[in-house]
C-alpha cells in the first residue's frame, strides 16, 4: 500500500520552510559528469518528483531550460512562489513506473 505523504497544503508549506538546500557538491557533480559525457550546452533538464523545486533551482543556471514535474498541485504552488527563475517551468503529472511498486 502506497502513502502519498507529500501532497497536502500544510505538508507542502512545510517542506518548503525547512528542507534543506541540496549541497552545490552534487549539482557540481551531476554537471561535471554531464559536461565530461555529453559537452557543452545543457538544453533541457527534467526534475521528476520536484517538489517545491529545491534541486530544479539549483540546477537552473547550467540549462537553458528546465521542468519540474510534481504529482502534489500544493508543492508545485511553493516552487512557482519563488521567484526568478525564468527558465523553470513546473507542471503537473503523475510519474508512473511499470513495475508493480
Ligand atoms: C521526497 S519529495 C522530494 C522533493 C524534491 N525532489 C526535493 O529534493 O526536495 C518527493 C516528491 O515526489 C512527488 N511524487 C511522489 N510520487 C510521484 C509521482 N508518481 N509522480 C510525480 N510526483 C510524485 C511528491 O509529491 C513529492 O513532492
Amino acid at each position: 500500500m502506497a502513502y502519498r505523504l507529500f501532497e497536502g497544503k500544510e505538508h507542502a508549506s512545510i517542506y518548503q520552510q525547512y528542507r534543506f538546500t541540496p549541497p552545490s557538491g552534487l549539482k557540481d557533480v551531476i554537471i561535471q559528469y554531464l559536461d565530461k559525457k555529453k559537452g557543452q550546452p545543457h538544453v533541457l533538464a527534467v526534475d521528476l518528483g520536484c517538489g517545491t523545486g529545491q534541486h530544479t533551482r539549483l540546477i537552473a543556471p547550467h540549462f537553458k531550460e528546465v521542468v519540474g514535474i510534481d504529482i502534489s498541485d500544493f508543492q508545485l504552488e511553493e516552487a512557482r512562489a519563488v521567484p526568478g527563475y525564468a527558465n523553470i517551468t513546473y507542471r503537473y503529472a503523475e510519474v508512473r513506473c511499470r513495475c508493480k511498486c
